[in-house]
């Protein structure tokens, strides 16, 4: 996984050099130029600076990502997948519009402006993944993942839920919540590899590494 580390700065090698994506910083290290991954914008940077392993993302990878947004993450990722490919959906227009203009520059991203709760409306769009990246903030975001991984996930392949707690339950502690999506996941034939919390950076969020059995 080509993701570049010191202390707790992280950087992608930038695919598009001389263009930013969202206000970040640009660096040159010799003929390369990096961007840095700014783990306050992004739950992914927050993971792995929490100490996400065996989080699998080659040069190589199809992804499928879900709640695509304006393109932030998608864009650190799209650096690591340079030979491979994101289909990126995401269901709001005013979002769909900027992340239409950051694929002009990044051609290995695919936009789907698209609800990811019915994952058949792109079946035909979307090929076999090796990753279900999955940050909706919505109360059904693990059964909308589910769906999506039993669909389009590759044998041995990996799905990463970020879970806002908030989402789901304003009044009930974010622990509890955890629990109960883990629980969801687990009678639904999927485990949990690692959860990672995403304090300092994200109040009341998780990260959960999963994957499927076949
Ligand atoms: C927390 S933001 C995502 C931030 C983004 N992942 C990043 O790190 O750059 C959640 C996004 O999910 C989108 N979303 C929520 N429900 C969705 C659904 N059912 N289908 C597609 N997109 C959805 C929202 O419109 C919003 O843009």
């Amino acid at each position: 996984m080509e993701i570049y580390q010191k202390d707790d700065m992280l950087a992608t090698k930038n695919i598009s050099p001389g263009l930013r994506v969202y206000g970040e910083k640009l660096i040159n290290e010799g003929e390369d130029e990096y961007r840095l991954w700014n783990p306050h914008r992004s739950k992914l940077a927050a993971a792995l600076l929490n100490g996400l392993e065996n989080f699998k993302l080659e040069k190589d990878f199809k992804v499928l990502y879900l709640g695509a947004s304006t393109g932030t993450t998608v864009s650190h990722i799209s650096d690591v997948v340079s030979d491979g490919i994101i289909y990126a959906v995401e269901f709001s227009p005013v979002s769909m519009r900027k992340l239409n203009n950051l694929c002009k520059t990044r051609p290995n991203i695919a936009p789907l402006l698209n609800d990811a709760t019915k994952p058949k409306n792109y079946i035909d769009l979307v090929e076999k993944v090796d990753l279900v990246y999955c940050d909706v903030a919505q109360p059904n975001q693990s059964e909308l993942f589910m769906k999506n991984m039993n669909l389009f996930l590759k044998e041995g392949g990996q799905g990463l839920l970020m879970i806002k707690a908030r989402s789901i339950d304003v009044v009930q502690k974010p622990k509890k919540i955890f629990k109960e999506e883990e629980r969801k996941l687990k009678s639904n034939g999927f485990s949990i590899l690692q959860k990672v919390k995403l304090e300092p950076y994200e109040k009341d969020h998780a990260g959960f590494l999963i994957e499927k059995s076949f």
